[in-house]
C-alpha cells in the first residue's frame, strides 16, 4: 500500500533502484527526499508516494505492462534463450516480486502479453474460472474448410488429453489461410491444437489482444505500463 511506511533501503531494493547494500550510496549519488526532507539514513521510514529521486516520483508500487511479444522469445523466468523479460528496463527486472507474464505465449507465437507483480491479478486472470477473451490471427497451412466456425461454436471440441470439451469460441475468417479466433480459456497450445484438430497446422499465430488489451499501437518489442 502506498502509504504504509517502509525503510527507504528496502523500498529501493524492491523497486528495483538498487539493491539493500548499495542504498546508503544511492543515496549520495542521488537526490532522495520525503515529504520535502532530504534522506541521508537508509533506516529512515518512509510511504511510497513521498518519496522522490531527483524531483521524480517513485516507479508503481504494483506495475502491470501490455507487451507486444516479438516472435523467439520465451515467457519464462529461467528458461535457456531469448527471455521476454530482457525487453524491460533493467531496474524493472530487478524487481521484487518480480514481473511475471499473465498465462504464457509460445516462442513463435507474437502479440499481446501481460506483464504483472501483482500476484492477485495474475491469479484472477490465470485462473480458468477468468475466461478472459483471447484474439488471436492464425495463418494456416492449408486452406480453411468451411466447418471450423461451426465446430469451435459448438462447445463440443475435445482436444486430445483434456478431460473437458472446450468452451464455444468465435472464427472469423479473413481470408483462404487466415482466421481469427476468439477464445476464453487458455489450454496449453490451445489454438494450435484446436486447428490441430480440424486437420490443419498453424503456421503463425498473432495474439491481437489480452481481455481487452490490444497492441495495435505497439510495434514488437515494445512495452507500456497500464
Ligand atoms: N495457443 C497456442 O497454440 N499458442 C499460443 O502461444 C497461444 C495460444
Amino acid at each position: 500500500m502506498s502509504n504504509s511506511y517502509k525503510r527507504i533501503d528496502a523500498h529501493l531494493s524492491s523497486l528495483g533502484y538498487c539493491s539493500r547494500s548499495e542504498a546508503a550510496a544511492f543515496l549520495k549519488k542521488y537526490h532522495v527526499t520525503a515529504a520535502g526532507k532530504k534522506l541521508t539514513d537508509v533506516k529512515l521510514k518512509v510511504t511510497h508516494d513521498e518519496v522522490l529521486i531527483d524531483g521524480k516520483g517513485l516507479d508503481p508500487e504494483v506495475m502491470t505492462i501490455l507487451m507486444h511479444k516479438p516472435a523467439s522469445f520465451i515467457c519464462s523466468h529461467d528458461d535457456a534463450g531469448k527471455l521476454i523479460y530482457s525487453l524491460l528496463p533493467e531496474r524493472w527486472q530487478r524487481r521484487n516480486p518480480k514481473l511475471s507474464t499473465i498465462g504464457r505465449l509460445d516462442i513463435d507465437t507474437t502479440g499481446a502479453i501481460l506483464l504483472t507483480d501483482d500476484g492477485g491479478l495474475n491469479h484472477k486472470l490465470t485462473s480458468p474460472k477468468s475466461q478472459a477473451p483471447k484474439i488471436y490471427e492464425a495463418t494456416l497451412a492449408e486452406p480453411l474448410k468451411g466447418n471450423e466456425a461451426e465446430i469451435f461454436a459448438s462447445g463440443e471440441l475435445m482436444l486430445n488429453g483434456e478431460k473437458k470439451a472446450l468452451l464455444p469460441a468465435k472464427l472469423e475468417v479473413l481470408s483462404p489461410t487466415k482466421a481469427r479466433l476468439e477464445i476464453c480459456e487458455g489450454k496449453y497450445h490451445q489454438v494450435k491444437r484446436m486447428f490441430g484438430a480440424t486437420g490443419n497446422k498453424v503456421i503463425a499465430l498473432h495474439r491481437v489482444s489480452f481481455n481487452g488489451f490490444c497492441v495495435d499501437d505497439l510495434k514488437a518489442g515494445e512495452y507500456k505500463q497500464i
